[in-house]
């Protein structure tokens, strides 16, 4: 489905851009992997589980950052339009990479004061570069393990984030996940490729105390932004789980 997002929205992006920018581009890269990298994601992306290591965290971002952090943005506006996102206060980003996903929530949120953000990757690469790009915008908790919900003790009421997350995970943790979504008492944003997020869906047993959204969306960049994408339009597919509970 066409997404139409207005000009008013996109200069909140902008304006974070803009921020960020500078951090971002101190990030420092060699050419010849870069381009390495971004074929590799393009022909093995949906089946690679890497190890983050310093120059691929660095190379991810470079690649991803911008491009990750609006599809967060669409689907969080989309469902802002929708009258059904819950703001907290409280959110945790699992798999965080540079995290763009938490400043996608930041501004949709528009607070003045900073958000209470919990980042948690089992790459401390890619938790290092996540720090250097929220900048101040945040109060930043991290926990760089292998994460599994089994073994996580979130705040209740937290807002999840999980972008590209699923993708790289075993089906043991797939099931966890599944688990989560329909017993935890968190809201749930989950954004990944289509496949995956059609898989999820399928797999989910959703009870009445919950509401599921899925979307698979498409944006039309303006000029100046698809510089900061890489790309002419944005693609995204995700999945909500909102608990209805206090709400
Ligand atoms: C494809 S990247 C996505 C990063 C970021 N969320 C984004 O949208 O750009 C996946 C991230 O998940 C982390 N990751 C994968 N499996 C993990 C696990 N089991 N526990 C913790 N982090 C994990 C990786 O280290 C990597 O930083």
């Amino acid at each position: 489905m066409q997404y139409l997002v207005t000009e008013s929205k996109w200069n909140d992006f902008r304006k974070v851009f803009t921020e960020t920018a500078k951090n971002y581009n101190s990030i420092a890269i060699d050419a010849v992997a870069f381009y390495v990298i971004k074929a590799a994601y393009k022909c093995f992306g949906k089946a690679l589980r890497p190890r983050y290591e310093e120059r691929l965290s660095k190379h991810f971002n470079k690649r991803y950052y911008y491009k990750n952090m609006l599809k967060s943005l669409i689907s969080l506006w989309y469902l802002e339009d929708l009258g059904v996102l819950r703001k907290n206060e409280h959110v945790i980003d699992v798999g965080c990479g540079g995290s763009p996903s938490i400043l996608a929530y930041m501004i949709v949120q528009k607070k003045e004061k900073p958000l209470n953000a919990e980042l948690i990757d089992k790459s401390n690469c890619q938790i290092a570069i996540a720090e250097k790009l929220l900048g101040n915008n945040c109060e930043i908790t991290t926990h760089v393990h292998d994460f599994s919900f089994e073994k996580s003790n979130f705040t209740n009421n937290s807002f999840v984030i999980m972008s590209y997350f699923l993708c790289e995970q075993s089906k043991h943790k797939i099931k966890n996940i599944v688990e989560h979504l329909e017993f935890g008492e968190n809201d749930t944003l989950v954004i990944d490729y289509r496949k995956n997020i059609e898989k999820l869906h399928k797999k989910l047993r959703i009870p009445k105390q919950k509401k599921l959204y899925t979307w698979s969306l498409r944006t039309a960049l303006p000029f100046d932004i698809t510089l900061a994408a890489g790309e002419g339009s944005i693609h995204v597919s995700g999945l909500y789980v909102k608990s209805t509970e206090g709400s």
